[in-house]
């Protein structure tokens, strides 16, 4: 069997379970590593016993190898230069969320798959889980009636040591994404506009703005408030967020720990009757990672679109950089 070609760019910590949901595939082969930090790279392939190359240069191994598939799970601040040129060279590229810090740097990289006709998934794990699925198929049957407010609060303490410090607005660009692409993917309504108010608390330690509220319009009339506050002392929400969806007919919540629960109203009951609902879902795909990657792979082999190609990513990506012109103009602005 012709196995697919796969080049990892970057082998930090989110490397683990792309690993190993590549070694679980008798299809692919990992024929290098791309990596600046030479240990991290060693590392991985002695704990995975890989039998392939090390590289600090993209262009040399792209050049000596000649991969089917990149995976990029670098830095943000790098991801548009290294999806690019593995595009250019003839790749698929796999990537790590977020796609870029800036919409001009995205729309060069949407730009570049529809040049070269290679196709750039980027990974939205979060999809790939129960509780999202349920509460997805809850919305879809029309049990919850028409979606009126969603609402996703994210409360969570510090972390200080990773990228998030050095960004201006970390309630916004590294973890958002997430919690976008799952507003959107649960409700199947796309923004229309944002307003977002962002600011630092006071005593906060993060650099940039840890805490804000962005109030988004849907296509198909819900309103959708994102809450954040990164570096809360107590009574944290899961990094899911904490949803509630609210309904013509009923409501759902999900605390992002424990299953969803819905409460319908009983149709035709004159008093306020309801019935406590625990959404369910047949969706039995793998968990978070491994389900997106296996998504990703099915696509790719029978020539459709995969559910997190850029061209759908880009409109959840679009959210934070709408989200912060909003910031900077202090008033509601299109999401485009
Ligand atoms: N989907 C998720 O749930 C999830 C979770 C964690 C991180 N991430 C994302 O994954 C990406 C990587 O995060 P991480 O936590 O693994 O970071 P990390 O710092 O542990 O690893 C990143 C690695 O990339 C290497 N690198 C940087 N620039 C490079 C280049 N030009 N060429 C080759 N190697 C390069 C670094 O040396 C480092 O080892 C980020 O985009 C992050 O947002 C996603």
């Amino acid at each position: 069997m012709k196995k697919l070609k796969v080049l990892f760019v970057g082998c930090g910590a989110v490397s683990r379970p792309w690993l190993e949901y590549t070694l679980s595939r008798k299809d692919v082969a990992i024929v290098g590593i791309v990596e600046l930090n030479a240990a991290v790279a060693q590392a991985a392939k002695e704990k995975y016993n890989l039998d392939c190359p090390i590289f600090d240069d993209l262009e040399k191994a792209l050049e000596e190898l000649r991969p089917d598939i990149i995976y990029d799970l670098t830095y943000v601040t790098v991801h548009s230069q290294i999806v690019i040129e593995a595009l250019e060279a003839g790749c698929h590229v796999f990537g790590e969320k977020p796609m870029t810090l800036t919409r001009e740097e995205a729309l060069e990289m949407v730009k570049a798959t529809d040049r070269t006709g290679k196709v750039y998934n980027v990974m939205q794990n979060r999809r790939y889980q129960k509780p999202v699925r349920a509460l997805k198929e809850l919305v879809d049957f029309g049990l919850l009636g028409d979606i009126w407010t969603i609402n996703a609060d994210i409360f969570v303490g510090e972390d200080l040591a990773s990228i998030r410090n050095s960004l201006e607005f970390p309630m916004l660009q590294d973890n958002a994404i997430h919690t976008f692409d799952q507003a959107r993917f649960i409700t199947g309504q796309d923004p229309l506009s944002v307003y977002c108010h962002s600011y630092n608390p006071k005593d906060s330690k993060y650099k940039g703005d840890a805490a804000g509220t962005c109030i988004f319009e849907m296509s198909k009339g819900a309103v959708f408030v994102y809450n954040c506050v990164m570096g809360t002392e107590g009574c944290n929400t899961s990094w899911e967020s904490s949803w509630r969806i609210i309904g013509s007919k009923g409501s759902a919540i999900w605390d992002g720990f424990n299953d969803p629960v819905a409460e319908i109203r009983v149709p035709g009951s004159a008093k306020r009757i309801f019935e406590t609902v625990k959404p369910q879902t047949k969706w039995n795909g793998k968990y978070q990672h491994h389900g997106c990657l296996e998504e990703m792979f099915d696509a790719l082999l029978s020539g459709r679109m995969s559910e997190t190609d850029c061209h759908d990513n880009y409109k959840s990506i679009s959210m934070v950089f709408s989200s912060v012109d909003s910031i900077r103009s202090g008033s509601k602005v299109k999401v485009y």
